[in-house]
């Protein structure tokens, strides 16, 4: 976007796995904004992004950060729990909010967090779906609405983590909940299935196990979750989430269709190189989401400071962030109890 404007002013709370990288794009790639303040619990991290990043002020307490800057904007990538009341004290202070996904763990507080939004028609509400982003999906959603396979039947979704991040998994969810497999991480999948067939779920049943983390069991977490959704007008999805990929991040849509099928990241390709060597034929592979999805992440808050710029309200609303939520929680409880869930959106 071209403008003459001065550039947004913008703060962030949290400067781990995904805000050092939210952080880096705002200071360095995103336009019409400045990334001015910046608060975390780790000193090492404001200490780099005062250092690397130009970030002129830093906070160990986000209520001080908003209220002593003189901001615009402000980016919630603290551990889920605190979503809820971070954005309610920062759109009560009449900031624009993007705020990670999920929205929060506790269904009252997020109930409460939408009614503060929804009080404040004016600030702009975006929560982290990135996924909408990527311009694979895009073009994938394309074809699937043009009619081009006909009408979908059924929808795979592979989100998979490598193992080898299993360690700073571990401490991300011991040091906060996680809100679990199906929450943590099945969600994308959820709000994409919701997205690419324009349907809610009606009922869930979901199975987890911790064969390859059995460690896992001791902070409450599994490691796989896997997941069957029926749509409202018949389709069926599974979802399977996990943390146990040898080989990278596996992250995977398939939608069948009565006419074709479309498939997005079906092999986690780092690049187009092929190595041919005497371990056969290697295509080396993605190994974190933050590198599949860096462009997506870049795209999203490009899209949410302009829409603060020209006052637009995203396409993905905080209902979608909420439906994906109770959608994710159904999945968990039938785990739990064994059961096929029915769903009440
Ligand atoms: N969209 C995605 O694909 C994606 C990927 C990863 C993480 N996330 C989401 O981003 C959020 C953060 O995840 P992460 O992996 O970066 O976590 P992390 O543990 O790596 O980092 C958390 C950051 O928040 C700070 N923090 C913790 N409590 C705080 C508090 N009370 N006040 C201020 N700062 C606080 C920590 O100091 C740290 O800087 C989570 O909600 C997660 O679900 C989304």
């Amino acid at each position: 976007m071209v403008t003459t404007r001065k550039p947004l002013r913008a703060a962030i709370i949290g400067l781990g796995r995904l805000g050092a990288r939210h952080a880096r794009h705002l200071a360095n790639k995103i336009q019409g904004v400045k990334l001015v303040a910046a608060c975390a619990l780790d000193s090492n991290q404001l200490e780099w992004a005062k250092n690397e990043l130009g970030v002129e002020t830093t906070y160990t307490n986000y209520k001080d950060m908003i209220d002593t800057e003189n901001i615009d904007a402000i980016f919630i990538v603290a551990p889920t729990p605190f979503h809820p009341e971070m954005t309610i004290y920062a759109m009560n202070a009449g900031l624009n909010v993007f705020c990670e996904k999920p929205l929060g763990l506790d269904f009252n507080e997020v109930d409460e967090m939408a009614k503060v939004i929804k009080s404040h028609p004016n600030q702009i509400f975006q929560s982290g779906f990135m996924r909408r982003y990527d311009d694979s999906y895009r073009y994938a959603k394309k074809i699937v609405d043009n009619g081009d396979i006909g009408k979908i039947i059924y929808m795979r979704g592979y989100g998979i983590d490598p193992i080898s991040g299993m360690e700073s998994f571990t401490k991300f969810a011991t040091e906060a909940d996680s809100g679990g497999i199906f929450v943590d991480m099945n969600i994308h999948d959820i709000d994409l299935i919701r997205w690419f067939t324009g349907q809610d779920p009606v009922q869930a049943y979901g199975l987890t196990s911790n064969i390859a983390a059995p460690q896992l069991a001791d902070i409450g977490e599994f490691e796989t979750g896997v997941a069957q959704l029926k749509m409202s007008d018949g389709v069926i999805a599974t979802l399977i989430g996990g943390r146990h990929a040898a080989h990278g991040n596996q992250v995977e849509l398939e939608v069948m269709g009565s006419n074709g099928w479309v498939r997005i990241g079906e092999h986690p390709d780092l690049n187009r190189v092929t190595v041919f060597n005497d371990q056969g034929v290697v295509r080396p592979s993605l190994q974190s989401f933050g590198e599949r999805f860096d462009t997506a992440f870049t795209d999203e808050v490009q899209d949410f400071v302009n829409n603060v710029i020209v006052g637009k309200q995203p396409e993905v609303t905080v209902d979608d962030g909420i439906k994906a939520l109770k959608i994710a929680k159904a999945c968990q409880q039938s785990a739990n109890i064994g059961k096929l869930v029915d769903i009440q959106l």
